[in-house]
């Protein structure tokens, strides 16, 4: 018999790309998604009898619990994300963020189903150590200040995650992702790489916030997939934290060279203050790098994608995307 699985978020980036894998593996899935940041096309190409898609907010689709019956294993992405998205709405972003975990983590419970929540590097707040490691004290700035509240959302989270496994037995692994890349990644609510890709391609300027000199590590949505599967697989995991992404650190400013060189972009970089962009109580940790020792440790995990194979590909399907939308200037 296949295996259920059930993905909240499965038709947002990274739940679209985990639905493909798990597909092709020959799993049975069951997709719920609201489509506020996630889109139907994202995984059209993947409905059938055995994957559906549920467009419905998580607690109101779990009222139906034929939807789970039979169901083994449980990714739990469904998420309010991006920091525009978090600055504009953080009441709605913390709601969400919460209510919608505690609902999985007690139907997980409830029908003793492994777990995995994908929780944030935002964890972190603005831990000045590098690299971050799982155990660290966490940092966070002041509640005037909103965009910590998503950090302070996806820590809840894990809390009730950890808890729910110690006390109920749940099998849960919880994975703090760093930035992710990959197709069906959208910019509009702050993601810096895709913004980048639209703008060199469009021979716009690539808009740099703040001096560019902040750094981030970016790592491939098929190395992020991969591992995700590999750690709900791994029953030594439940009840463990482990950070998720890769370990090449670079500038902002350098990432926008990197597209603009293979772009061959002339629209240049433009700096753009942060204030401007999200007001003026806005903080931005300027530096964020996993240690990702427990990770390899336990799966053996290593990045096989480079950053410069992802934004290849990211500029080629950009390109496709402009030219059959008929976006390409005369
Ligand atoms: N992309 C990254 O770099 C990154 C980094 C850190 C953490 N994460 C986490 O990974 C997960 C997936 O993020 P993503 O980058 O794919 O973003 P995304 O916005 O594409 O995916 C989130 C999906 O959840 C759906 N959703 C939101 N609230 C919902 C609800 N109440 N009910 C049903 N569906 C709901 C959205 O429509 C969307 O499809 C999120 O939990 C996010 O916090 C992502």
């Amino acid at each position: 018999m296949t295996r259920k699985t059930l993905i909240t978020g499965g038709a947002g980036f990274i739940g679209s790309h985990l639905a493909a894998r798990l597909k092709a593996e020959g799993r049975r899935l069951i997709l719920i998604d609201n489509l506020s940041t996630g889109r139907r096309s994202n995984v059209e190409d993947l409905l059938d009898a055995n994957c559906a898609l549920i467009e419905a907010d998580v607690a109101e689709a779990l009222t139906d619990r034929t939807l789970i019956d039979g169901v083994e294993e449980i990714y739990h992405l469904a998420a309010a994300v991006g920091v525009k998205l978090v600055v504009d709405d953080p009441a709605g972003m913390i709601t969400n963020n919460i209510d919608q975990t505690l609902t999985i983590i007690e139907t997980a419970t409830d029908i003793d189903a492994a777990l995995l929540i994908a929780s944030s590097s935002e964890v972190y707040g603005k831990c000045p150590v590098l690299p971050l490691r799982e155990d660290m004290e966490l940092v966070y700035g002041p509640t005037t200040a909103s965009r910590w509240g998503y950090g302070m959302t996806k820590a809840i989270d894990e809390h009730l995650a950890i808890d729910y496994h110690r006390r109920r037995g749940l099998r849960s692994v919880v994975v703090r992702l760093f930035n992710t890349i990959g197709p069906r990644q959208v910019g509009h609510y702050g993601m810096v790489v895709p913004r980048f890709v639209t703008a060199a391609c469009a021979d716009k300027p690539i808009m740099i916030y703040g001096d560019g000199r902040q750094t981030r590590a970016f790592c491939d949505v098929r190395d992020v997939t991969r591992a995700m599967v590999q750690l709900l697989a791994e029953p030594g995991c439940a009840g463990e934290v482990f950070n998720l992404g890769s370990t090449r650190q670079v500038t902002i400013e350098a990432l926008a060279d990197l597209v603009i060189q293979h772009s061959g972009s002339t629209g240049g970089k433009r700096y753009v203050p942060y204030e401007t962009v999200y007001g003026a109580d806005f903080e931005d940790p300027p530096h964020r790098l996993p240690d990702i020792g427990k990770l390899r440790q336990s799966i053996g995990f290593e990045p096989r994608y480079t950053l410069e194979q992802s934004l290849e590909e990211l500029i080629r399907l950009e390109r496709q995307t402009v030219v059959v939308e008929g976006k390409a200037s005369p």
